[in-house]
């Protein structure tokens, strides 16, 4: 008898998986069904961002792929970030901002502002914008949002230059 199940591989925050899927299954589906909760479910079609993952180094709507499109990919969410007791630089920069309120939009805004400072050099507040367009939050009105995202560029552009003076140091 003909079954509409298949299946998927594809590396998740760096594990290689195997997971039984239907061809009309979202990625965000998946993703959820299988554990990675902190990818949120907000419109579902494409406007909120909610959903955000880094699938091979972009920032993309997993509300809008098929599961079956991850087939051979890598894919991050927000699991692959910082911990409670150890954050990356951009969880830390949000709450010390007093950027989170209710939190929903948090994790797809981590991710696409990861996507961001790992695919530019030198990121102007107008490719930043054009990165974080698809974002929504219905909370902060983005002030908050945008101060800690800023903080967390400068500090990662001040990274290699603290690391260099270091090193001078020493010799
Ligand atoms: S849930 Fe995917 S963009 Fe809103
Ligand atoms: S903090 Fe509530 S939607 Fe952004």
């Amino acid at each position: 008898m003909k079954t509409n199940t298949c299946s998927v591989s594809l590396s998740i925050n760096g594990e290689k998986k195997t997971f039984a899927t239907r061809p009309d299954e979202k990625l965000l589906d998946l993703l959820r069904r299988e554990g990675y909760k902190g990818t949120k479910y907000g419109c579902g079609q494409g406007t909120c961002g909610a959903c955000t993952v880094i699938m091979d180094g972009r920032a993309v709507y997993a509300c809008l792929l098929y599961a079956m499109q991850a087939e051979g990919r890598k894919v991050r969410t927000i699991e692959s970030m910082g911990t409670y007791d150890k954050p990356a630089p951009i969880q830390q920069e949000l709450v010390a901002a007093g950027a989170v309120q209710c939190g929903y939009c948090i994790p797809g805004i981590i991710m696409s502002a990861t996507a961001l400072m790992e695919a530019e050099k030198d990121i102007s507040d107008e490719t930043a914008k054009e990165y974080m367009d698809g974002n929504l939050c219905r909370c902060t009105g983005y002030e908050k949002i945008w101060v800690a995202l800023r903080r967390t560029i400068d500090r990662a552009a001040a990274e290699p230059k603290k690391k260099a003076s270091a090193k001078g140091g020493k010799k």
